[in-house]
């Protein structure tokens, strides 16, 4: 495991002891588990077998590798307690599979693969949240938690910003982003029915821009994207006007966000997860990245080589907290130019042990 990654889970861990016994014997499914979310979720659950449980948990990690890498779970392979299922969370478990929790991260996240590949995403999380619900609810498990999105908001009007969960959005139906934003929203009715017709133990997260050690360089992806161009080209390049905003949320803080939802008993609710410490422009953004390398590095804005780049581009993103606050003690702890600073470090161990291809 990435030192900085087992320094950070190591915190996670530090700070959820007592709910994490929950998961001591038990089962639990991790669909995505190659991508960033998902690997980042199984590190946790490792490190959690090999320096506290009094049980190992079981820990199976379903992927098609569509946009994960065999690499990033590469280190718990061989472990007794990891079961690697190479499928598509849209096609039927393998049967006799016994899990207590589920953590669905399976979805293209990036918006340039997911234009690439719309109905892979769709069905991911259509078809694939189903899949899982009806397994959830034959089997009666503990806990399932379906990773939907901030994007379910669409572009909110300025009044719904910092945005609470009840907002209900502002999303185009038919726009090259409509196969994620429709399709998470679709699933989260999906998961609301099965709550109030199965009682499934269902919860949603919305996550706003996660960063961090685990997400590939070459993810599209504008906080990769920036590092990309810093590292192969010698200079940072926006391919926007740099006005709109986000708030960014490093992935050790979301993870225990996640963390604490799923082990929580507060089922049928919608959590947003995020940072709403610093919202800022992307220009702002790509001057902090810069700042990691040098203040004197050319900064230049230049048109995406994709048409579809900015269409539907929300122009301001920032959560409202107040729930996950209130309800689960939830707290950001990493700012920006420290997060940074230790994706820029993953950046430069990943690219030494690959040759330089980061895959
Ligand atoms: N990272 C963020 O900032 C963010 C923000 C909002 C929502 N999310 C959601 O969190 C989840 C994880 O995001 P991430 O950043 O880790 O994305 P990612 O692309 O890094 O990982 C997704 C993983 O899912 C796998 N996958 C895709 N389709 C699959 C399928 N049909 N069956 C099995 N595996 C499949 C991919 O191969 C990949 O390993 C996604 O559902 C995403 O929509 C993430």
């Amino acid at each position: 495991m990435d030192v900085q990654i087992r320094r950070d889970v190591e915190g996670i861990i530090d700070a959820n002891r007592k709910a994490l016994s929950q998961l001591d014997g038990r089962g639990i499914l991790i669909t995505g588990g190659a991508g960033f979310l998902g690997a980042y979720f199984l590190d946790l659950l490792s490190l959690w077998n090999e320096t506290g449980a009094k049980k190992h948990c079981q820990i199976y990690c379903l992927d098609t590798f569509i946009t994960g890498t065999p690499r990033r779970i590469a280190h718990l392979e061989g472990k007794g307690y990891f079961h690697k299922i190479a499928q598509s969370v849209t096609e039927p478990l393998p049967p006799g599979l016994e899990v207590d929790y589920i953590m669905h991260f399976a979805s293209i996240a990036s918006p340039t693969f997911y234009r690439k590949y719309p109905l892979e995403t769709i069905d991911s999380n259509v078809a694939g949240t189903r899949n899982l619900l009806e397994y959830a609810a034959k089997r009666k498990i503990a806990s399932i938690v379906f990773l939907s999105t901030s994007e379910i908001y669409g572009d909110p009007v300025a009044s719904m910003i910092p945005t609470p969960e009840d907002y209900r959005g502002n999303v185009s139906c038919t726009g090259p982003r409509a196969c994620y934003d429709e399709s998470k929203r679709l699933g989260e009715t999906l998961c609301m029915t099965f709550f109030r017709q199965k009682n499934v133990p269902v919860k949603i997260i919305r996550p706003f821009n996660v960063y961090g050690p685990g997400l590939r360089i070459d993810d599209k992806r504008i906080i990769p994207d920036l590092f990309h161009s810093a590292i192969f080209e010698g200079g940072i390049a926006l391919h926007s006007d740099g006005k709109p905003t986000r708030s960014f949320c490093y992935v050790s803080d979301a993870v225990d966000a996640m963390l604490k939802v799923l082990l929580s008993k507060l089922d049928g609710e919608q959590f947003n997860v995020g940072d709403d410490s610093q919202e800022i422009s992307m220009l702002e953004l790509a001057k902090m990245v810069r700042s990691q390398f040098s203040d004197e590095m050319k900064l230049t804005f230049k048109a995406s080589e994709e048409k579809d780049y900015l269409t539907d581009n929300p122009l301001r993103r920032c959560p409202d907290l107040k729930k996950i606050r209130s309800l689960l003690g939830y707290e950001p702890k990493v700012g920006l130019a420290e997060g940074l600073s230790r994706l820029k470090g993953w950046y430069e161990r990943e690219l030494e042990e690959t040759g330089g291809s980061g895959r």
